[in-house]
């Protein structure tokens, strides 16, 4: 009898735990980096949206760590978590999370990168990433003058480890490619894609030898030491004005400083995305020239949309899927918006994307 209370004790305890651990977090949010503002931006557009998702998340930090981030998801698991929200450091090493999740019977959404190699990943809530690639070659080919050949392009990307860096590269690629083809641009920074200038579609390797000599590793200090690399190598000819492709805020900021540095760049059109507060300001004052808006709060509300529907065993809207080399993975992918000196008013501020507050010499 007394054995039978202490078993229905335990029970009830168990129970009550169970419900306490679901009460206490149904869905995990994993983010890269506390270190660049990028992700500080998701988080702080999380917690605000879930006030009133009714749903209960918790974030956590993987800090750059592959292993960091699979602890992280292995803890959210023993919380009881029912879906993860995962942006990747690595998308290779994340495969490993994934299978995790999904053992402990928990859908995995990829959020922002997708991670690769494993078929369990349950749904990718993205932006246009090609889209902006392609926003950043269009901005730059606009800012040559008519039939004019010889500009100077010089060509930075993302990490390696990061599906997006090859998304956006080869969106970019798609409207550069034709204008280092008949000579517009002259690339001045990278042989291979100097090499490989004749070919309007490039194979994923073909993809990662150029990433491999442009890449910034999404570092700001990386970003600085290979422009700076870059310009000592550079004749006078290859400075002048520059035409900068740049892959996202942090790094273009790193880039552009180290080219207004050169006495000989003259002039520098330079492109990013984030819309980062340090970035408008940039753009403000003309020291990056574009970025690209990719609205967080979208990017949120549609992994928070999915989470939802996967606790209620539905299954989230599906416009098209992107190939994790394993799996056609279903996804929904957002809009994005080209910004520049021009409409950085409406499309950042009236928005109410930032607060005019951030600012100083906004017209
Ligand atoms: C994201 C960018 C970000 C970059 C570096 C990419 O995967 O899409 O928005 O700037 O990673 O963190």
């Amino acid at each position: 009898m007394k054995r039978a209370f202490a078993a229905l004790l335990a029970l009830v305890f168990a129970l009550a735990l169970g419900a306490a651990a679901f009460a206490q977090t149904q869905v995990g949010i994993v983010l890269p980096t506390k270190d660049e503002p990028r992700w500080i931006q998701d988080q702080t557009r999380f917690l605000d949206a879930l006030k009133t998702a009714g749903i209960s998340a918790k974030v956590l930090f993987s800090q750059g760590d592959s292993a960091k981030e699979k602890a992280n998801v292995e803890a959210l698991i023993t919380e009881g978590i029912k879906v993860l929200v995962i942006c990747p450091q690595d998308g290779a090493a994340a495969a490993a999370a994934a299978d995790a999740a999904a053992k402990a019977g928990v859908k995995v959404i990829s959020y922002d990168r997708l991670i690769r190699g494993t078929a369990n990943v349950d749904y990718y809530v993205t932006f246009d990433s090609f889209q902006v690639g392609a926003a950043w070659g269009s901005y730059l080919v606009s800012k040559v003058p008519a039939g004019s050949k010889g500009n100077n392009l010089y060509l930075y990307a993302g990490a390696a480890s990061d599906n997006n860096a090859f998304i956006f590269f080869e969106g970019a690629w798609s409207v550069l490619q034709p204008k280092i083809a008949d000579g517009t641009f002259i690339v001045r920074n990278s042989d291979k894609a100097v090499a490989l200038m004749k070919k309007p579609t490039l194979t994923r390797d073909e993809q990662a030898q150029i990433i491999g000599q442009v890449t910034t590793n999404w570092n700001f200090a990386d970003a600085k030491a290979k422009a700076e690399a870059n310009l000592t190598a550079a004749k006078a000819a290859a400075k002048g004005t520059v035409y900068i492709c740049a892959p996202n805020d942090g790094t273009a900021r790193a880039i552009a400083d180290a080219f207004r540095a050169d006495k000989a760049v003259k002039t520098y059109y330079i492109t990013g995305q984030d819309a980062e507060i340090a970035s408008i300001q940039y753009i403000i004052y003309g020291k990056q020239s574009m970025t690209v808006l990719k609205d967080v709060r979208t990017l949120v509300s549609d992994a928070i949309a999915a989470a939802i529907a996967f606790t209620k065993g539905q299954v989230p809207p599906k416009t098209t899927t992107y190939n994790n080399g394993v799996k056609d993975v279903p996804a929904k992918p957002t809009a994005i918006v080209t910004v520049t000196k021009d409409n950085v008013k409406a499309a950042i501020v009236d928005s109410g994307y930032w607060p005019a507050s951030n600012f100083t010499g906004l017209k």
